[in-house]
């Protein structure tokens, strides 16, 4: 029998691609979405309305669709949001993850795939941030993903959970126009923004110790780390397979080169308006990938001209059509 896994957060941006990709692999997949920020449209798998907070209800769609596996996507992602509302930020990334463990205990699924960030590593010095660096979250958003791996490794050490955690960079691009980012606050989105209104992106910083002077960040395609949950789940046949994973490129690119990337695949003219540097930002964050190269053999297809290419035509599909 072909094995089926819970998307929990599957009408979002990400879990709709993750959805594509266990589809792509001959796996089965049932998706769980309260769509506060979701959408049924992306949802094209058997779909269950509801919190992932009640456990009554996990535990029920566990039970009758025979799940093998958890991939728990479902949370609030905004890092402002999160410094205004951190009550709000706890409840809904942490005390809900407990309730989904809480679920999975009682219906005896012991498999998780975690979607943590880059936010739990904070203040970045390192040149290529590996796995050990230093966690030290900056805002209550990373916080709340670093808490969340620490009750899944004990729950894991308590019950023989098999979980991997994938520390995701920066997430860009589509595999399709309806399955698009619909939040505004990643860089690519935010540039589009301001296009649309009529003006010049705005650029925080120009004198970081960076080659152009702009912060350099690791930007991953949205393909590329949805296929980096199939690899997971396939490690997780292996015993004490839980591990925690970057997923990026390895590679850096300044937000000069992503407003450049933009300005070449519109076919416009972008002079971008330097500003003061925001608080909190460290001039370069990059993912060390060996690890999940190695242990999962996953390495990245896309580059940033593809994932801005594939944004660009999501937002404006008769407008790049025309352009070609
Ligand atoms: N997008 C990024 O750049 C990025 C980077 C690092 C980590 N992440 C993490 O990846 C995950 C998915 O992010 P995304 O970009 O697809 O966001 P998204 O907002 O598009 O998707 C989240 C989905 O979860 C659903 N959801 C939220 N709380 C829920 C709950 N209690 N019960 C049921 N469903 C609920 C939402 O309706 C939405 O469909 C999040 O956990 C986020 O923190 C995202």
């Amino acid at each position: 029998m072909t094995d089926t896994w819970l998307v929990a957060g599957g009408a979002g941006y990400i879990g709709a691609h993750v959805v594509r990709s266990l589809q792509a692999a001959g796996i089965g997949a049932v998706v769980i979405d309260d769509l506060s920020t979701g959408s049924s449209d992306r949802v094209r798998v058997p779909f269950v309305r509801g919190d992932i907070g009640n456990v009554d209800l996990v535990t029920d769609v566990l039970r009758q669709h025979e799940i093998t596996g958890v991939i728990q996507l479902a949370a609030d992602k905004q890092v402002a949001e999160s410094m205004t509302e951190p009550l709000t930020y706890y409840h809904r990334n942490v005390v809900n993850l407990m309730q989904l463990l809480t679920a999975m205990a009682r219906a005896e699924v012991d498999r998780l795939v975690f979607s943590s960030s880059a936010a739990v590593y904070g203040m970045v010095e390192a040149a290529l941030v590996t796995e050990d660096h230093p966690t030290r979250p900056i805002n209550p958003y990373g916080e709340t993903k670093l808490v969340g791996e620490w009750l899944i490794r004990d729950q894991a050490r308590a019950t023989g959970l098999r979980f991997a955690a994938l520390r995701y960079f920066n997430v860009a691009g589509t595999a399709a126009p309806e399955l698009a980012d619909l939040g505004r606050t990643n860089l690519i989105p935010m540039v589009f923004d301001a296009l649309d209104r009529g003006e010049q992106p705005v650029i925080f910083g120009c004198d970081y110790p960076t080659p152009d002077g702009t912060c350099v960040r690791d930007f991953i395609h949205v393909e590329d780390l949805a296929d980096a949950h199939v690899a997971a789940i396939a490690a997780l046949d292996s015993p004490g397979a839980a591990q925690v994973f970057n997923v990026g490129c390895g590679r850096g690119y300044s937000v000069r080169e992503v407003i450049e990337t933009v300005a070449e695949v519109a076919g416009l003219s972008i002079e971008p308006r330097p500003s003061d540097p925001r608080p909190g930002d460290p001039a370069m964050v990059v993912a060390d990938t060996e690890h999940i190269s190695t242990a999962l053999g996953w390495r990245p297809r896309h580059d940033l001209r593809e994932m801005v290419r594939s944004a660009w035509h999501a937002r404006s599909p008769q407008l790049s059509a025309a352009q070609g």
